[in-house]
């Protein structure tokens, strides 16, 4: 049994990490940057901590990671229409995180990434989908770079459907839709996999069992 520190922890990804770990025995503590979404973290069987991403700096979320296992970085700025926020949440709450856990020796980290965001954009891209894509880009090539034992996984657009289990795995795969459920399914699985230490790999619905699909990394 391990302990796991999720970043951005009352989002919808992160709410179903959370049961699913807990479930499993593990002990969670998740972030949030507003009170009121304690309770709905405690739901999911997590404990809450209230630290706002953009108003700390690496010692802070140092002091979070403290003795755990692993490091889960699932926060994002939504879909508030704010470019910026892509920068001070996507990108600078990452490379936080990054560095927070190098210090507390928390070496296993997992990002939550998109799918896609290596890919060119074309010069008319929107300038916030741009901002976005980008700073998930940027964020990845600093975790893959950081030293830390990482694992980036690249969903593609995210769904409330009910899970299957049955996802598509890879370095180059169409894009494609995902629940939210078999998202964190595959991160619990990852993160019970060292095999799946040093990868990155794009996530979808898809006709394998998540293990099996892991599996196929190696
Ligand atoms: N939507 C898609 O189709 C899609 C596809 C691929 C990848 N992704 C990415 O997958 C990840 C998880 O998605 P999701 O649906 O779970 O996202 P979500 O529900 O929007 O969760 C993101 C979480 O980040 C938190 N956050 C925002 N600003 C913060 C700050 N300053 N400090 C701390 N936490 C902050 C939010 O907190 P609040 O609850 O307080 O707002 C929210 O709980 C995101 O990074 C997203 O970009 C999304």
């Amino acid at each position: 049994m391990s302990t796991v520190v999720i970043v951005g922890g009352h989002g919808k990804v992160a709410l179903r990490l959370a049961e699913a770990l807990t479930a499993g025995g593990h002990t969670v503590r998740s972030t949030i940057r507003n009170e009121a979404h304690g309770a709905d973290v405690e739901s999911a069987g997590a404990e809450p901590y209230l630290l706002d991403v953009e108003q700390s700096d690496a010692q802070d979320l140092a002091e979070v990671f403290g003795a755990a296992d692993a490091v889960v970085f699932s926060a994002g700025a939504g879909g508030d229409g704010k470019a910026e926020r892509k920068r001070t949440v996507d990108l600078e709450g990452s490379l936080k995180s990054i560095a927070g856990a190098t210090l507390a020796g928390v070496s296993r980290f997992v990002q939550v990434s998109a799918l896609g965001v290596d890919d060119p954009l074309p010069a008319d891209t929107d300038p916030v989908w741009r901002a976005y894509v980008e700073a998930k880009r940027d964020a990845d090539s600093a975790l893959r770079e950081s030293g830390l034992d990482w694992t980036v996984v690249r969903p593609g657009r995210l769904t409330d459907e009910p899970g299957t289990g049955m996802v598509r795995i890879g370095a180059d795969i169409p894009s494609g839709a995902v629940p939210r459920v078999d998202v964190a399914a595959v991160i619990v699985a990852a993160l019970g996999d060292d095999a799946t230490i040093g990868a990155q790999f794009a996530l979808t619905e898809g006709d394998r069992p998540i293990m099996e699909a892991l599996a196929s990394l190696r």
